[in-house]
């Protein structure tokens, strides 16, 4: 495995691969990132990993200075997984003082629900995935569901900019309880833990609501309120959008893929985010895959 701390050594040890899937990281990595490493695997003869906490998607109020940074555990995990290349830049390698700022930016996707909680985030991701792309010239790049919005953010950006990346989503990995499993997990108290189980049952419950036959997203979210305020997770939002442009929608669509639940609140002083993407109905039947126990019956038609 080789670890690169430049651009310039990036550049060349990336030279030859043909074939390359690339999962960027802000590192603390977890079995959700052991996930996204075996799917660069299946798409792609070489991967690499960018460990790296950018610092310009963090707003003055946020954690950068405390998010954890366990490189050493990281780059273990990298090699039990025969990650090729591992680049490991210094925030002074990323963010020359002598280079101009650069502002990308995809308005429509990446103006709402955790923009309006985090002013800068999604420029500050786009600025640094660009580079990413740049320096790493993957074909593929992997990045986890849980991150609903970021991933529809990159997807518009690397199709928007012509970047010739294809972008991977995978599914998010969660613990047997349904915790979303998060770099930031490790931050709750076993308290806050049973707390922050309120993302996920909240999402439960929207899917049981749009399985009993509700449609409207006000009642819905209304609901996933109430079980993230049960839980005393102070709720940032709770939403169920439009699964591809994330716009309101005026009723909740049964078709597989159409509508998200999106969850974002703080638990203690620990932000998470959760989605759960609804609906099963496929051209031609109910789609049984991902657990999913919708069907006529459920719906009562
Ligand atoms: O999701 C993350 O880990 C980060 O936002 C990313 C995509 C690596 C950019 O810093």
């Amino acid at each position: 495995m080789r670890i690169t701390k430049t651009i310039e050594e990036t550049r060349a040890a990336r030279g030859g691969m043909t074939g390359l899937a690339l999962m960027p990281t802000l590192g603390a990595m977890h079995e959700g990132h052991r996930a996204l490493i075996r799917r660069a695997r299946e798409l792609a003869d070489h991967v690499a990993v960018s460990i790296f906490v950018n610092p310009t998607q963090f707003g003055p109020s946020e954690d950068f200075e405390s998010y954890p940074r366990p490189l050493e555990d990281d780059l273990a995990m990298c090699r039990g997984e025969s990650v090729d290349l591992v680049f490991v830049p210094t925030v002074e390698e990323m963010y020359p003082a002598d280079e101009a700022a650069v502002a990308i930016e995809v308005p429509s996707l990446g103006g709402m629900l955790e923009a309006a909680h985090r002013p800068g985030h999604f420029a500050g991701v786009c600025g640094v995935v660009a580079k990413l792309f740049g320096i790493v010239r993957p074909d593929v790049a992997v990045f986890g569901e849980k991150d609903y919005q970021q991933l529809k953010v990159i997807e518009a950006l690397a199709a928007g900019l012509c970047l010739g990346v294809k972008i991977e989503a995978c599914a998010t990995v969660r613990d047997a309880d349904g915790l979303a499993l998060s770099s930031r997990n490790v931050n709750l108290s076993d308290g806050q833990r049973r707390d922050a189980l309120g993302l996920s049952r909240s999402m439960a419950e929207a899917e049981r609501l749009v399985v009993a036959g509700e449609r409207d997203p006000g009642v819905i979210e209304g609901a996933m309120r109430g079980v993230l305020e049960a839980h005393q997770v102070a709720v940032d939002y709770a939403v169920v959008r439009d699964a591809a442009c994330l716009g309101v929608l005026e009723a909740v669509d049964l078709r597989a893929g159409a509508a998200v639940c999106l969850v974002a609140g703080r638990v203690g002083e620990v932000r998470l985010i959760d989605q759960k993407v609804l609906g099963c109905w496929v051209e031609g039947g109910w789609d049984r895959r991902n657990g999913c126990n919708w069907g006529p019956m459920a719906i009562g038609c």
